[in-house]
């Protein structure tokens, strides 16, 4: 894939843009290593969490390839315990192998990835651009920029567009909640048991993917606060603020339970988040549910 393709048209930085096409290109490595690296490397990342080979292996990819290009100032990973600094006015955060419990299983995977004005640890609203590529039965990469996302599928080398403008469907039809029932509170527990009555179940491990669900066939994804984990599992500058990011500019609404994911205040880049993604109508009664909860 040439890398001067821009896979974003209309934006003025071209750093944004080249930062973009790297993982349209990492893509097909990220793939490979996902067929090889099957094993566990014996070690943890910062959340506690075992750490598979195909984890590091996208990660240390990913690291080399963003900071070789100029204009990209800092490089900030799940997989690491502090941001690698380097000159530039761009700063990416990743999530290089998400749902990577999925790898023995054989079932969806990607990597997430956002592009800030600031340095992180930083909220959302310094997202200039986020997107994911998905490693499923073909490889297909979605980025916001601007308000607008698009979707393409990567193949043979090359990014080519199959969705000029994704939006979340007006219509929810799928929903999909981490944590389980026994652990989640009052007032998610009874809005679960409302929507189950009404959409059906989508969950495959990988957020990823699920969200990639609700940007097809509207709906909810949702990892809420845990009675044992109040913060929830997911976490907010890899997972929730790329993702939130896009599922905003295609006209849906991000939450933690209370505010936009974009506004939510962080301190340290592992910090994690409860999260819920989807159709504006059912993020805005979901935030009322919470409100009259407390
Ligand atoms: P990661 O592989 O980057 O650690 O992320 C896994 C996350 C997320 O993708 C998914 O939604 C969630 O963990 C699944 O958790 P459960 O196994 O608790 O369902
Ligand atoms: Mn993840
Ligand atoms: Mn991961």
């Amino acid at each position: 894939m040439s890398k001067s393709t821009d896979l974003t048209p209309g934006m003025t930085d071209t750093t944004t843009g080249r930062i973009v096409s790297e993982f349209a290109d990492a893509a097909t490595e990220i793939r490979e290593a996902i067929a090889t690296e099957r094993q566990f490397a014996d070690e943890e990342n910062p959340s506690g969490e075992s750490q598979l080979a195909a984890d590091l292996v996208a990660d240390d990819l990913l690291e080399e390839r963003l900071l070789a290009l100029d204009g990209v100032g800092s490089y900030a990973s799940e997989e690491r315990e502090s941001v690698t600094v380097d000159e530039g006015h761009r700063h990416v955060a990743v999530d290089p192998l998400d749902g990577s419990s999925n790898l023995e299983p054989n079932s969806g995977m990607g990597t997430i990835f956002g592009v800030y004005d600031t340095q992180p640890p930083t909220i959302g609203r310094n997202l200039v651009a986020a997107g994911f590529v998905i490693y499923g039965p073909t490889t297909s990469m979605v980025v916001a920029r601007n308000d607008r996302v698009r979707e393409y599928i990567i193949h043979d080398g090359d990014a080519r567009v199959v969705d000029d403008d994704v939006s979340v469907p007006t219509d929810p039809t799928v929903y999909g909640f981490g944590g389980g029932r026994e652990n989640w509170n009052d007032a998610f527990a009874d809005y679960a048991t409302e929507l189950q009555e009404r959409l059906k179940l989508r969950y495959g491990g990988a957020m990823i993917a699920d969200v990639s669900q609700v940007l097809t066939y509207g709906g909810l994804f949702s990892y809420p606060a845990l009675e044992y984990r109040p913060t929830g599992k997911l976490r907010l500058q890899f997972e929730g603020q790329p993702m939130g990011y896009i599922v905003e500019a295609a006209g849906g609404k991000s939450s933690d339970g209370q505010q936009s994911l974009l506004d939510r205040g962080i301190d340290d880049i592992h910090d994690r988040t409860p999260l819920h993604l989807g159709n504006t109508s059912l993020i805005e009664r979901l935030e009322e549910r919470y409100e009259r909860y407390e």
